[in-house]
């Protein structure tokens, strides 16, 4: 189930095709974190604009004694995504697990931050699985037969559309098994302002990393895209309840990628990412349709952002 070199080029120049080629003129989000994007990201994470991570990392620790009566103790916890595992001490610490299995496409980070983890949790088994969570990932055997929960945090499922965010729940559902519990984290919708600065960031460090798209095409497909007339733009999209990242072409220009040529004119714009934000009776009812039932939930003061525990019953009720 890993995701080898190899086939991160073919599916990133497969992408990069139709947004040129074919002229959708939008490209998955996913392609953001490369290296480069990785670290700009964990320097998003930390604007004084963008509220998300720390909001929900002092969810994490100010309620601990509530997972602890809700989740319990002693099961294997499986977080999707875990990247840097920056918000998951706060979650062991009061779940006292069986087992941390961390996921991640990239495995050389893997790999670092299961070894920091381990630092601090020396008796834990930590078992990395390096795999693309959209689809159904094979658990290590040695956590089989304990009881589960998912964690997956940082309002992720966000950037997918309704379809995939579906989707994803259910594979969730089948990776982890009935019976099993989900910890999610979701930003939830917001005075527009707030949503916009958040994307929009005063010292430019949001821009930086969707201009690094760019810079990652002509790295890894032999471009000479001109990223300094493009522009980083932010959207709130109230239909939809997302905000909407694009790059916008200043003037007409012309460049290749790998050896073919595409000219946009002024004022294109490249759709790169949507952040979905959520209501609490939307986020409910997305999980039930990913197959997952809300248990409880914790909000901020300012219902910025939101815990939901769900848990993953036997398919029993009536249509
Ligand atoms: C990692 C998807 C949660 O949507 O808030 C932050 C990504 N993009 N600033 C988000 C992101 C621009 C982030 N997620």
């Amino acid at each position: 189930m890993d995701m080898p070199t190899a086939i991160i080029d073919h599916t990133f120049r497969k992408d990069v095709s139709r947004c040129f080629d074919q002229r959708t003129y939008a490209l998955p989000a996913r392609w953001l974190y490369d290296r480069r994007g990785s670290e700009l990201f964990e320097d998003i994470t930390e604007l004084p604009e963008y509220y998300p991570t720390r909001t929900e990392t002092k969810l994490l620790q100010d309620h601990g004694s509530d997972f602890a009566a809700a989740i319990g103790k002693g099961r294997a916890v499986i977080e999707f995504g875990s990247g840097s595992s920056a918000k998951t001490p706060h979650l062991l610490h009061a779940v006292d697990p069986a087992a941390y299995v961390p996921i991640d496409i990239s495995g050389e980070f893997l790999e670092l931050s299961a070894a920091m983890l381990q630092g601090d949790f020396p008796d834990l088994p930590i078992h990395p699985v390096e795999a693309d969570f959209m689809k159904r990932v094979d658990l290590p055997d040695a956590v089989a037969d304990m009881p589960k929960l998912g964690f997956f945090p940082g309002s992720t499922i966000g950037n997918m559309i309704a379809r995939t965010s579906v989707d994803l729940l259910r594979f969730m559902r089948e990776t982890l098994g009935i019976g099993s519990q989900l910890l999610i984290g979701l930003d939830r919708v917001k005075d527009r302002q707030v949503l916009i600065d958040a994307y929009d960031d005063s010292a430019g460090v949001t821009a930086q990393f969707s201009l690094n798209l760019l810079d990652r095409i002509n790295r890894e497909l032999d471009g000479d895209i001109p990223v300094e007339m493009f522009r980083h733009v932010a959207v709130w999209n109230d239909d939809y309840a997302r905000i909407e990242i694009y790059l916008e072409v200043q003037e007409d220009v012309t460049f290749t990628i790998g050896g073919t040529m595409h000219s946009l004119v002024s004022g294109q714009r490249l759709h790169i990412e949507n952040s979905h934000k959520f209501g609490l009776r939307d986020a409910r009812l997305m999980l039930r349709a990913g197959g997952w039932t809300p248990l409880c939930d914790w909000s901020d003061e300012q219902d910025y952002f939101t815990l939901i525990l769900a848990e993953a019953h036997p398919y029993k009720h009536a249509p």
